[in-house]
């Protein structure tokens, strides 16, 4: 998604503070990237298609020592990936420039508008409607008279900066649902899309709310909402340690993430398990809430749907609970059947996911509570949800999720849990065991060694599925996700007994078939179905409980030593994490940042 980052400063180099703070946003995923600096009454501008590498060299052409300027990386949404709808975008005059996260619904008609008043375009953006309208209303003169007078005219959910040449102490901000945080220094201030952007210049910082326009000069912030009034936004400091921002040696982020969830699942579980039983209050869902719930609705995108599913199962097979779980850029045009009684349980790692947003707002509106499950403190689903329970995996920089997507699950297990003991159906036995599984998972890393040789077979591959059954099949699911993703292998997961009903024909001499098998109760069935595709040629790479009495005809066996089936999600999913990474890395793919994905998708 694209990335925001500002400086104004009294002195300073905002450039090299500008393309080093879009290197920390890079992992958002992105397709051009530029930068404008306000200098000498004109905005002197560099920007170009494909990475950050491509832009640097272009640099050199950008005066040093300015201490104003705006960056942005941008992943395409109106117009395709070119040099011209990079941002920065400009005003006719070249001394307003603006970059801007997310949609203006209404472009068209605002360009037709100023195109009919004399405006040139130079991009097929919208974006590129805001620098022309605040030339229009005065920006040169009154920058943040004019941005209040243009966010009146601009629908959508957005964020947007903006700076003139012409009065170079000052960015104006607007955040309308795309999100936005103020960095405060000493003489300089910041403003980026995310915190990281700033962290290595300062930990104090404040969140924009929805609504907000902040004028920002190096010593002040000044703050309106959208009614006009002043407001205060209370700073605070940000805890995250800029080594978890980094690849600690790893290759990728994505292996980094892989191997510390161990870790990751220490800090989830910390406070929320004790003993036998479940700290309800940890888990953010009061009492009068859990005790009304009669259904619950799970929304979600991506891996994080993936994660309700397994949720779906847990829920139902613990706390008799029925679930429902649905995709939430579906959900939110599928005009849902809510009540009160339906607890509306988003689950996100970004907590910006704009379907996601959407389906929330819906589900209030139709007076259903809503429950956030979400990895980024302070984001916008944490903030407009009823309630809220972090995952505590901190920052994931990997485009393709691995520990947040288990971390989800192990959140989704002590919700299990805990609904299933006030239901009258505790699992104490279970609660006890979920603290083994730090180390289990550390087990599991060190046993897979074996996966990189099994993982160049696959690379060679060009479709494979994945079959399952049960929370298997829920595994199956976000395995071939992870594959599609990052190595660019095309991948279906199916039920495993539903394969004989017309997928079971494309299977011939050497096609690869990934099969789970952790459901000590269908493994009998899934091994028939092994047994069938097996029979016509498949090539099978087998990841099952070495606790199961089966033998398993297989061609590439990965045992796991698993507790419970019910706590054993997050450990199943380490294998199918590295059998997509190692293979995406033998096919010499980008694994942090797959063509054409972004982290976060703050636009429908
Ligand atoms: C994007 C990411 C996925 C993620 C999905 C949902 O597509 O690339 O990894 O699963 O968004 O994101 P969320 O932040 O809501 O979990």
């Amino acid at each position: 998604m694209c990335g925001i980052v500002g400086f104004v400063g009294h002195q300073g180099d905002a450039l090299t503070f500008l393309f080093e703070g879009l290197k920390r946003l890079e992992y958002r995923g992105y397709d051009s990237a530029g930068i404008a600096l306000a200098t000498n009454g004109a905005v002197a501008l560099a920007k170009a298609q494909g990475k950050l590498a491509v832009l640097e060299p272009l640099l050199g052409t950008l005066p040093r020592g300015v201490p104003l300027g705006i960056g942005h990386t941008r992943w395409a949404t109106h117009g395709r990936p070119t040099d011209l709808n990079a941002h920065p975008h400009t005003d006719c005059r070249g001394t307003i420039a603006t970059v801007h996260n997310g949609i203006i619904e209404n472009y068209q008609e605002l360009r037709s508008e100023l195109i009919a008043q004399g405006h040139t375009f130079v991009s097929d953006t919208d974006t590129e409607v805001i620098p022309h309208l605040l030339e229009a209303y005065g920006g040169d003169e009154d920058l943040l008279g004019a941005v209040r007078e243009v966010e009146r005219r601009l629908s959508g959910a957005y964020a947007f900066l903006a700076i003139s040449a012409k009065q170079p102490d000052r960015i104006v901000a607007v955040r309308r649902s795309s999100p936005l945080i103020v960095g405060l220094g000493e003489g300089v201030n910041y403003v980026a899309s995310d915190v990281g952007a700033f962290l290595p210049k300062t930990r104090r910082a404040l969140v924009l709310e929805n609504g907000d326009v902040a004028l920002v000069t190096p010593d002040a912030v000044e703050i309106q909402t959208q009614e006009g009034a002043l407001a205060h936004r209370a700073p605070f400091t940000v805890d995250w340690d800029i080594k978890q921002a980094e690849r600690g040696g790893y290759a990728h982020f994505m292996l980094k993430e892989i191997m510390e969830q161990p870790d990751v699942w220490t800090d989830c579980l910390m406070g929320r398990v004790r003993g036998d039983h479940i700290e309800a209050g940890e888990l953010g869902l009061p009492w009068s809430q859990r005790k009304n719930i009669r259904r619950i609705q799970i929304v979600a995108a991506g891996t994080a749907y993936h994660a309700g599913l397994v949720g779906k199962a847990l829920m139902e097979r613990l706390a008799r609970i029925p679930v429902d779980v649905a995709v939430a850029s579906e959900f939110r045009y599928q005009n849902p059947v809510l009540d009160p009684g339906t607890l509306v349980l988003a689950i996100s790692q970004s907590g910006e996911t704009a379907d996601t947003l959407a389906s929330v707002s819906l589900a209030r509106q139709l007076g259903a509570p809503t429950y956030a499950v979400v990895n980024t403190v302070g984001s916008t689903l944490a903030r407009e949800s009823d309630y809220v329970v972090y995952t505590h995996a901190g920052p994931e920089i990997a485009v393709a999720s691995t520990k947040a997507y288990t971390t989800q699950l192990l959140v989704l297990t002590m919700l299990a849990l805990q609904l299933a003991a006030e239901r009258g159906h505790a699992r104490s036995d279970l609660v006890r065991a979920l603290w083994s599984l730090p180390a289990l998972g550390e087990q599991v890393l060190a046993s897979l060694g074996k996966i990189v040789e099994m993982a160049r077979r696959l690379a060679t591959e060009s479709d494979v599925f994945y079959v399952g059954r049960g929370i298997d099949y829920a595994l199956a699911m976000e395995g071939q996700l992870k594959i599609k993703e990052i190595a660019y292998i095309h991948a279906e997961a199916y039920p495993a007994g539903e394969l004989k009903h017309g997928t079971l024909a494309l299977i011939e001499e050497g096609t690869p078939v990934v099969a789970i098998v952790t459901d000590r109760v269908m493994a009998e069935k899934t091994l028939s179905n092994i047994l069938e595709v097996k029979a016509r040629g498949a090539e099978v790479w087998a990841i099952v409980d070495a606790g199961l009495p089966q033998e398993w005809p297989v061609d590439h066996l990965i045992r796991l030593d698993l507790p419970d089936p019910l706590l054993s999600p997050a450990l199943t999913a380490l294998p199918l994490q590295l059998l997509a990474y190692w293979t995406a890395v033998h096919r010499g793919q980008d694994v942090d940042q797959p063509r054409n994905l972004a982290k976060s998708v703050t636009v429908e």
